[in-house]
């Protein structure tokens, strides 16, 4: 497709979402937050008290997922959910059921259907090498598992939750090999993507890295 899109794929609390996000809005593009939809279809999962050993099951779940995205918040079933779907439950039960085929299969045309003009900015795992492959531009976008943790943790408590850094620092790393030694779509950089490691980065730097390769594309 002609219709633009950045790919932005990196591990969790690497800070690719701020990052994304904030390309987006300077582009005036539009943008995809493809883990929210794994953790969407998590919530749906508990909410519905679905077993969680029957992927056909949770593969409905996310084929029939009833969303919108709404200036920012995430509405499913015209319930607010976007911070609800922030929850380390959540996001643990999002990586669990991320690595059924049936359930990304599920979400792949949901996904596709973000790219309109004048342009996308996607973020996740398999952006750049599964769902958007002939995307303009790739970046893998990471920091230090440490550096992670801590911005977690600074998120969690920001929004009310509690939190505790050696169980962020565990969660991380087991929720890492889950995303990066599982059979389907694991993560690893797409080929030709732009390194970009922001351990000692604040998140206005990794902006205006992103923006310039992208300025630099034309
Ligand atoms: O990015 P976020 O932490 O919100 O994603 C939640 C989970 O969804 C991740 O741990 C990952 O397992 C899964 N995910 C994925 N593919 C994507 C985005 C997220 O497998 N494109």
């Amino acid at each position: 497709s002609h219709i633009p899109v950045i790919a932005i794929d990196g591990p969790t609390a690497s800070g690719k979402g701020t990052v994304a996000h904030k390309v987006a809005d300077k582009l005036g593009f539009h943008f995809l937050d493809s883990g929210s939809l794994y953790r969407l279809t998590a919530l749906s999962a508990i909410r519905r008290g679905a077993d969680l050993h029957d992927e056909h099951a949770i593969a409905k779940l996310a084929e029939h997922l009833q969303v919108s995205f709404v200036g920012g918040e995430i509405l499913m079933a015209s319930e607010h959910v976007t911070q609800a779907i922030r929850a380390e439950e959540v996001g643990n039960l999002a990586s669990k059921i991320a690595a059924l085929p049936t359930v990304r299969h599920a979400l792949t045309g949901l996904q596709l259907g973000f790219r309109k003009a004048p342009g996308l900015v996607a973020d996740g795992r398999d952006m750049g090498t599964v769902i958007f492959p002939n995307a303009q531009l790739k970046v893998f976008l990471t920091a230090s598992v440490e550096a992670r943790a801590q911005r977690r943790y600074k998120q969690l408590i920001d929004k009310g939750f509690s939190a505790n850094i050696k169980d962020l620092l565990s969660d991380l790393q087991a929720r890492d090999d889950r995303d990066t030694h599982r059979a389907i779509a694991p993560l690893v950089p797409a080929e030709g993507a732009h390194f970009l490691d922001t351990s000692h980065m604040t998140a206005d730097e990794a902006i205006e890295q992103v923006l310039k390769w992208y300025a630099q594309l034309k």
